[in-house]
């Protein structure tokens, strides 16, 4: 089952609803944008790469909900529904990314308005399909880096469910896995939304690979003590210069990772890097609703005392020179990423 799909018969998106698991796998049907743009703010879908295909969607979904029956009247509507699925999130380069693709295709000189429709729809529906074979690329060059016996701290979720199928990080240790290489898998939960605790142990579950949950600050003790041989995560925005935005709570871990001359291993398709930023730096960093980190429940009951308030950055950026490889579906880059990262990625 895919993360992120088009129901032609329907003619409807398609997405697994990620806050149901791993109790319930769950569908949820689209035919609006606005609703859309609601679940990717809300987390039905996340991680870079399915948000950005799923934003693709939501532009096709726009034209062929669209009434307009003249070119000009059909772009005015592609425009507003460009600017809600742009305001959904701030962090992942993806979204951006898709949504200029699908502004070039809507900007091209086209016979009608259907034509355009029929456009917009086969280019969501192909980077569906380039997203998977990208991410079947990542994995073979990420695996590379994997050695038998190795244990791999691996932040959030990156899995599948990141992606339209198989996806970034996690699908290098799955890949790795099936080469026959036998790993371990130590899963950072991932406060506080626990997409690692959730959903990268219910991806592992479903592939058969060995894991163990972790809290979030157990990784330094298992890092000092030598019991880890990398560490691996992927990214949602990627500098110029290497520096790696990616789910809150990565900073630390490459610190104590860096700290234990652990490799530090980050997997992103092309498409996650942001050449237009020079560092981390100018990365928009999202801040989330305090209430995911207030709202924490233990035996049914709230951990935090009424009127407590909280901070919620979605998101942290680890500079460049904690980094060891960064892994892409053209290949493997490894410092220094200004010069390495520009030639891999060519001119444009
Ligand atoms: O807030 P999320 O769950 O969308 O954050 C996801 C991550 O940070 C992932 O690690 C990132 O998107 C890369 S995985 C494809």
């Amino acid at each position: 089952m895919r993360t992120v799909g088009w129901d032609a018969s329907r003619r409807e998106v398609q997405l697994i609803d990620q806050r149901c698991l791993p109790g319930r796998l769950e569908t949820v049907s689209f035919w609006d944008y606005t609703r859309l743009s609601e679940a990717i703010r809300d987390m039905v879908v996340r991680g870079a790469p399915a948000i950005g295909v799923t934003a693709a969607f939501g532009i096709a979904l726009a034209a062929d909900r669209s009434s307009a029956r003249t070119i000009e009247l059909l772009r005015a509507d592609l425009a507003q529904a460009d600017a809600v699925l742009r305001a959904s999130r701030p962090t992942a380069v993806n979204l951006f990314w898709a949504l200029d693709r699908m502004k070039r295709v809507s900007d091209q000189p086209v016979g009608g308005c259907d034509e355009l429709r029929e456009r917009l729809l086969t280019e969501a529906l192909q980077m569906a399909e380039e997203d998977i074979v990208t991410n079947r690329s990542m994995a073979v060059n990420g695996a590379a880096l994997i050695q038998d016996g190795d244990t791999i701290i691996h932040h959030c979720n990156t899995g599948a469910l990141a992606a339209v199928d198989w996806g970034t990080a996690l699908g290098c240790i799955r890949e790795a896995w099936q080469q026959g290489k036998r790993v371990h898998v130590l899963v950072d939960e991932t406060r506080p939304r626990l997409q690692g605790a959730r959903l990268t142990a219910w991806e592992l579950t479903q592939y058969g690979i060995p894991f163990d949950i972790i809290s979030d600050n157990a990784a330094g003790y298992f890092l000092r003590s030598g019991q880890v041989q990398r560490v691996m995560f992927g990214a949602d925005r990627v500098a110029a210069n290497g520096d790696v935005a990616n789910k809150i709570g990565t900073y630390m871990l490459a610190l104590a990772a860096h700290a234990n001359q652990v490799p530090v291993i980050a997997v992103m398709p092309a498409s996650t890097i942001d050449r237009s930023l020079k560092s981390g730096d100018a990365i928009p960093i999202e801040e989330r609703d305090a209430e995911e980190v207030l709202g924490i429940t233990v035996h049914g009951e709230r951990v935090t005392p009424e009127g407590a308030t909280a901070r919620n950055p979605a998101f942290d950026v680890t500079p460049n020179h904690l980094i060891t490889a960064l892994v892409t579906e053209l290949g493997v880059v490894h410092p220094p990423f200004v010069r390495n990262l520009a030639s891999l990625l060519g001119k444009d």
